[in-house]
């Protein structure tokens, strides 16, 4: 048996509480933080970590194009938390050259140039942040689309060479909003105005109740492409789109 096999069999009756304690135990605690985009998932994550251990690593990435919005919930959050986040944003001579060659709205030229912005403001600065650890914390789930189906908690993460943990895999966007009002977690403003998946402010919009999840993120694209580089993931089968 493998380390992934070992590590998943070892979490399989666990609640997120307990996936999040595994983790920490299993890594330690600098070895290991939790990627923050202070979405609803991101804060259920921040609370359950800092529960655990408060001296834990909590990044995120500062794209530079996020709502107003999401800026507010980030200073909330430092206050509700009194919590140092750590930030990572683009290199300033790769966002010059990508800014030159491509404008500020490229990302709606196509897919290539969609890609290159989302390398140069989130992948990058990423890969910088993940050298320094042996597993991350991500709050993906796996009812938020078809590139997530079949998402373990514990999954061998090949872009980044270190395991990428998934305590609230089996959770459905109810739990995730019934654990946010009961500990009365800040959140985004931007779920009161229909917004369910929330990215930089020109690549996402609200959606109506019955579309999916995530149809407001890069919503001119096809629902294969929705993402961004940060977690890439085995593709779905032709059957599974
Ligand atoms: S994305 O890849 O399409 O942007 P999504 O918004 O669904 O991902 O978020 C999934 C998880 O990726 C988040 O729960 C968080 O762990 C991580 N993540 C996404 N955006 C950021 C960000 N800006 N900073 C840090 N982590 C992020
Ligand atoms: Fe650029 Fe849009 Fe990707 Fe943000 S989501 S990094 S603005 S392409």
């Amino acid at each position: 048996m493998n380390n992934l096999e070992k590590f998943n069999i070892e979490v399989c009756n666990l609640d997120a509480a307990g996936i999040i304690s595994w983790a920490l135990k299993t890594f330690g605690e600098k070895r290991i933080a939790l990627a923050s985009s202070f979405s609803a998932e991101d804060q259920v994550l921040t609370n359950l970590l800092l529960h655990e251990n408060p001296h834990t690593r909590i990044f995120t990435l500062d794209t530079g194009r996020h709502f107003q919005e999401t800026y507010d919930v980030w200073q909330k959050s430092v206050e509700f938390w009194n919590f140092s986040f750590e930030t990572a944003s683009a290199d300033p001579v790769e966002l010059s050259k990508l800014l030159d060659n491509g404008g500020p709205n490229l990302f709606y030229k196509n897919i290539e140039s969609r890609k290159a912005c989302c390398s140069v403001r989130k992948t990058n600065p990423l890969k910088k942040i993940l050298s320094t650890v042996d597993a991350w914390i991500v709050g993906l789930r796996s009812e938020q689309a078809v590139t997530r189906t079949g998402l373990s908690p514990v999954e061998w993460d090949q872009q980044h060479n270190i395991y990428r943990i998934s305590p609230l895999y089996n959770w459905i966007e109810i739990d995730v909003f019934r654990y946010s009002k009961e500990n009365a977690l800040p959140l985004s403003e931007l779920y009161l105005k229909g917004f369910r998946s929330i990215g930089c402010a020109p690549c996402s919009r609200s959606v109506a109740p019955f579309d999916d999840i995530r149809a407001g993120r890069w919503w001119w694209e096809e629902p294969q492409h929705k993402e961004c580089g940060l977690h890439n993931r085995p593709k779905p089968s032709p059957q599974s789109t």
